[in-house]
């Protein structure tokens, strides 16, 4: 049996000189201190290899953070560190563009249904604010409908809590209806009618697409005249390898492609019909980065493995042994009330149970804090990669999931839970996902 992991020495001194010339002290909100209870946490990574990750104190985690996603098949990756390796030694960002994007353009078209043609960026801010520019072009409108998360970009960002520093009128362009209320999408369409550039949506995060749901967004876009835009942003390179737009049989307009096609590298796609993305040529989207080889070679070979070792479908049984015994683990613990298994096998989630009468910030908070004890970083859902299939990770897993559990389940029974947070609890940014999807079934 392990120690609880309990030094952060290293994290601390780290953190407070951050903070003296980085805003939040990271790059990203959702790798911050504020998703993290401070001072029972590691803030910094040193490094990671396959499944797992060090902190700057030389703790041990098995990782189902994995960067936010983009880490598909493993950190040091041995078939995608060859490739970026091969093209570092011919060079990175050139004056000209390369066969490497002929290539991985023809790769995506031949996978995902919609992308007859193809851009690349960095970001997935760049490929789903690509697509909104586009339909901007092409319908002559401007509002947008918008569900799910879809970046850091004014038209987006304007429409949640966080719109500070968002100009008022680009705020009025954007509308947000609720995952699977197809009625409340059409009532904006009508109450906006000939006005609206593109319904754009997570085609799934956290909750299944009810029955007829997706097909009813592309009937009613195609009939106002809309354009059908998917962020597949999470779904592309995990749900299936075209997407959720070939595994629920729903071809948008554009899509948004990003995090696992380059397993960490940063680049992101935008794809879609041939005669809609011809007004690339007519409205400006371009950066000095847009070619960049490493991402593009790293993308080439990730997306080969996925194919060649049957990745996808091993992940999604992976995710249905983990929801199965985690489940166990919960009513062992007592705990069955307090978390909720939520999504489906590919993503499954753990969130606070919305029918607890415990604060759903503490239920985090602890739920994270005792996992991090016990080597599990973890957010709110299993980010997969194909090195978790390894048999020692689902064991280590599990036991790390059945020693934390005993502690929350104490902690919560003690007459002041929340003095059983070493440190102050989590801060959540927003909440853009709906959180009451069923439970998953096996
Ligand atoms: C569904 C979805 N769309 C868009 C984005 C934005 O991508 P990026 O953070 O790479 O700009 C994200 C990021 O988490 C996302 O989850």
């Amino acid at each position: 049996m392990t120690n609880p992991i309990t030094n952060f020495t290293e994290t601390e001194r780290l953190y407070q000189r951050a903070l003296k010339t980085i805003p939040t002290a990271s790059q990203t909100f959702s790798k911050s201190a504020s998703n993290y209870v401070k001072g029972a946490s590691p803030l910094f990574a040193a490094r990671g290899k396959g499944a797992e990750l060090w902190d700057v104190d030389g703790n041990r985690y098995i990782d189902y953070t994995m960067g936010l996603l983009p880490v598909v098949l493993g950190y040091c990756d041995p078939d995608v560190d060859a490739a970026i390796t091969t093209q570092l030694s011919r060079g990175i960002t050139f004056s000209l563009a390369t066969e490497l994007e002929i290539t991985l353009a023809e790769r995506l078209s031949a996978l995902i249904p919609c992308a007859e043609m193809v851009r690349f960026g960095k970001n997935g801010t760049d490929a789903t604010s690509a697509a909104v520019r586009i339909a901007r072009a092409a319908t002559g409108r401007d509002k947008i409908l918008v569900c799910g998360y879809h970046g850091w970009q004014d038209w987006y960002i304007g429409s949640t809590t966080r719109y500070l520093g968002v100009p008022e009128v680009v705020r009025k362009l954007t509308f947000t209806f609720p995952y699977n209320d197809a009625t409340a999408a059409e009532r904006l369409l009508e109450e906006n009618r000939g006005e609206v550039a593109a319904v754009v949506i997570e085609p799934m995060a956290l909750t299944p697409p009810a029955r007829g749901f997706l097909q009813a967004l592309r009937d009613l876009t195609s009939r106002h005249g809309s354009l059908l835009i998917f962020d597949e942003i999470i779904t592309g390179f995990r749900i299936d390898l075209g997407g959720a737009q070939k595994a629920f049989g729903v071809v948008p307009d554009l899509a948004a492609f990003g995090k696992a096609m380059g397993n960490g590298m940063p680049i992101s796609a935008i794809v879609g019909r041939r005669d809609v993305m011809r007004y690339m040529e007519e409205i400006f989207f371009s950066g000095t980065f847009g070619g960049e080889t490493l991402s593009i070679a790293a993308s080439l070979a990730t997306i080969d493995k996925l194919e060649r070792d049957d990745v996808l479908p091993n992940l999604t049984l992976l995710g249905a042994t983990i929801v199965r015994e985690i489940r166990t683990l919960l009513a062992e613990a007592g705990l069955d009330r307090s978390f909720k298994l939520v999504g489906d096998n590919w993503w499954p989630g753990l969130l606070p149970h919305p029918e607890s009468n415990h604060d759903p910030v503490l239920l985090t908070s602890l739920l994270r804090q005792e996992l991090i004890a016990n080597g599990v970083l973890m957010g709110s859902t299993f980010n997969f990669s194909f090195a978790h299939a390894e048999p020692r990770i689902l064991s280590e897993t599990l036991e790390a999931f059945r020693r934390a559990l005993h502690v929350v389940s104490t902690a919560l029974a003690s007459v002041d839970a929340w003095k059983c947070l070493r440190g102050e609890p989590i801060r959540p940014v927003f909440s853009v996902r709906t959180t009451t999807p069923p439970q998953i079934t096996d």
